[in-house]
């Protein structure tokens, strides 16, 4: 399959066919996300959360999202690839925000960066400038958690709703590609859609939009704390890892690991030779 390209995406939307994002943060899901033909992988801030063990998202620093796009970039070489720019790496200068852009794609090896809220398309558009495509996310923004401290779902009310719909059309102007809508009604989630030429990427937000993102431990089942209700659950990973490991100790305990299987041998002849060298007390050179 041939990498996925922006343009490509556009089509999608034009032939209205779905586009597939999930979030990886390591190599080896990075690589089976690619396998099964995942259009988008998004390197998501996240990955503080469930995979370092954050509270919120707004801990995970720019070097820590680096070394997982970096290995997400190893594993996965068809998928387009977005970095997720972290709390605090875009917000205090554009000169940041173009830097740490920047650094996604030339250390990260990511072929676009992603900015959590619809009020910064000054952001958006500074970096699209520099030849970086963006893709936006508004409605609900975990980033701001410290502020709210809860994750309301959005656009239940018409002024807020005609607030994400300004800011979804200001990022399209802006020159970004695509725009994830998170946890926002299903109703204007579908009108943001139709209102958009750049294809929309829902996460809680219906079944209307271009595309659906969902992060990959909640796929899996793998993140202990809590499922979203608008996740779907493919796999109880957690309860595999938890079997897996329960009776590799008792294996061990019982001794049924390792095995005959498992094991590496000596030659008779070299054992000989180790007694014999033992005996003599003498310690051949060290090759190493
Ligand atoms: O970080 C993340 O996983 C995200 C998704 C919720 C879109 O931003």
């Amino acid at each position: 399959m041939a990498k996925t390209r922006i343009p490509d995406l556009q089509t999608r939307k034009k032939e209205h066919k779905k586009i597939s994002m999930v979030t990886a943060y390591d190599y080896p899901t990075a690589k089976l996300a690619d396998e099964a033909g995942i259009d988008i992988i998004l390197v998501g801030d996240s990955y503080g959360m469930v995979q370092l063990g954050y509270e919120t998202t707004t801990s995970v620093t720019m070097d820590e999202m680096l070394t997982a796009a970096k290995a997400v970039s190893r594993g996965a070489k068809r998928a387009l690839l977005v970095g997720d720019m972290p709390f605090m790496s875009f917000h205090s200068s554009i000169e940041e925000a173009v830097q740490n852009a920047g650094r996604f794609v030339k250390e990260g090896g990511m072929d676009a960066v992603k900015i959590e809220g619809g009020q910064f398309s000054d952001v958006a558009h500074a970096i699209v400038r520099t030849g970086i495509p963006v893709m936006g996310h508004v409605a609900l923004s975990p980033q701001t958690a410290l502020l709210w401290g809860s994750y309301p779902v959005q656009g239940k009310d018409a002024a807020q709703a005609r607030r994400i719909l300004d800011q979804s059309m200001q990022l399209e102007s802006a020159g970004a590609f695509s725009i994830v809508l998170e946890m926002l009604t299903a109703e204007v989630a579908e009108l943001i859609t139709q209102t958009l030429s750049v294809p929309t990427i829902g996460i809680g937000a219906g079944p209307s939009c271009d595309g659906q993102v969902l992060v990959l431990h909640d796929i899996l089942g793998l993140y202990p704390n809590f499922t979203p209700k608008f996740a779907k659950q493919y796999l109880n990973l957690s309860a595999e890892i938890l079997r897996a490991l329960t009776s590799f100790k008792a294996d061990i305990e019982n001794e049924h690991f390792p095995t005959a299987e498992h094991t590496f041998h000596m030659s008779p002849d070299e054992q000989k030779r180790l007694r014999e060298l033992i005996q003599t007390g003498s310690t051949p050179e060290n090759k190493v």
